[in-house]
């Protein structure tokens, strides 16, 4: 999966813009969306005082190393492997790496606001939760679980198309929180325009279309295990839920779930038909990108690594 995707923000901004000029009246409209997200820090260390430690590892590094101990090897596979030998996945991770925050001194911090607007849409701070597919693979309450811990931050997530549960079932979890609807344009424009509109009445407030996936990457670590989750059903949620990808079948997913399986794959990845403005693009394809080893790349964090 590569970064070629644009975010469009026809889907609720149109009929709720949330036009802000100047820092002041930014800072106000934020300030519902404000989340203290230093407290935690002290929250931790408070408790230590209490004889409690963190839940969960706090290095980045632990973290993935807990998460590839509680998965199995397929669910640590599909979230952790690459395409081809992931020297791709390899480059992004060191561009990333090359990101510094630049410290500035002697500057007023005792008001913080992390809190911004990007094309309509409010956060408590300048990160979304990028759409990860077929999330009930690494938990059972998958996205559910997800889109209540986005909205507990203020941190707006982007529902992937290939989502365990209905982009509505992850709309009522996030309880009204914002969130972006991400979607793989099928080859049926019919079941495009049932998704999208399916995604404006569920709430969603900007649609983010991957360009770039004209089909699946030649990941072998997958390959090697023989397993993909959508041969298994996983992952197809939107689409047995869809009314258009329903009466394209001759008997419905659940009496037929071979025949539902068959018509999505013929329908997961078609070309962009026509996508109105405004549109965003998130990446620029610059030379400089693809001689540091941008490649577009939306794979993995970790590179290739023995399992944990
Ligand atoms: C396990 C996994 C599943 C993903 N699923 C999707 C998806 O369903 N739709 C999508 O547009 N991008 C998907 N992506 C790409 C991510 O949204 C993201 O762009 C990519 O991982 C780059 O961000 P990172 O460097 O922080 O990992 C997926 C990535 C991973 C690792």
């Amino acid at each position: 999966m590569t970064s070629g995707c644009c975010a469009s923000s026809n889907l609720r901004a149109r009929r709720c813009p949330h036009r802000t000029s100047g820092r002041a009246a930014r800072r106000a409209s934020l300030g519902a969306v404000t989340t203290a997200f230093a407290d935690l820090q002290a929250q931790i260390y408070m408790g230590g005082l209490s004889g409690s430690r963190p839940e969960l590892p706090i290095s980045w590094p632990a973290l993935e190393r807990h998460a590839c101990d509680q998965l199995d090897e397929v669910a640590w596979d599909y979230l952790a492997g690459g395409a081809g030998i992931e020297d791709t996945v390899r480059a992004n991770h060191e561009a990333l790496e090359r990101w510094r925050i630049v410290p500035r001194m002697l500057r007023d911090v005792s008001q913080r606001e992390l809190a911004r607007t990007l094309i309509g849409t409010t956060m408590a701070a300048p990160i979304m939760v990028a759409p990860i597919g077929v999330q009930s693979l690494m938990h059972p309450d998958g996205e559910l679980a997800v889109a209540r811990a986005a909205a507990s931050l203020g941190v707006p997530m982007v529902v992937s198309t290939v989502s365990s549960f209905s982009l509505e079932a992850v709309a009522e979890a996030g309880g009204g929180a914002p969130q972006w609807f991400q979607l793989y344009w099928p080859s049926d424009s019919a079941l495009a325009a049932s998704l999208i509109s399916r995604a404006e009445a569920a709430g969603y407030r900007a649609l983010v279309v991957t360009l770039d996936n004209p089909l699946l990457g030649w990941r072998p670590r997958e390959l090697q295990a023989a397993y993909v989750p959508f041969f298994k059903g996983v992952g197809l949620a939107n689409y047995v839920a869809d009314p258009v990808f329903r009466a394209g079948l001759d008997r419905s997913p659940e009496e037929d779930p071979g025949a539902a399986l068959g018509r999505f794959i013929s329908v997961l990845l078609g070309r962009l038909a026509h996508l109105g403005s405004p549109l965003v693009s998130t990446r620029e394809d610059r030379p400089s990108d693809r001689s540091q080893g941008h490649s577009g790349s939306r794979g993995c964090r970790s590179g290739p690594r023995s399992r944990c």
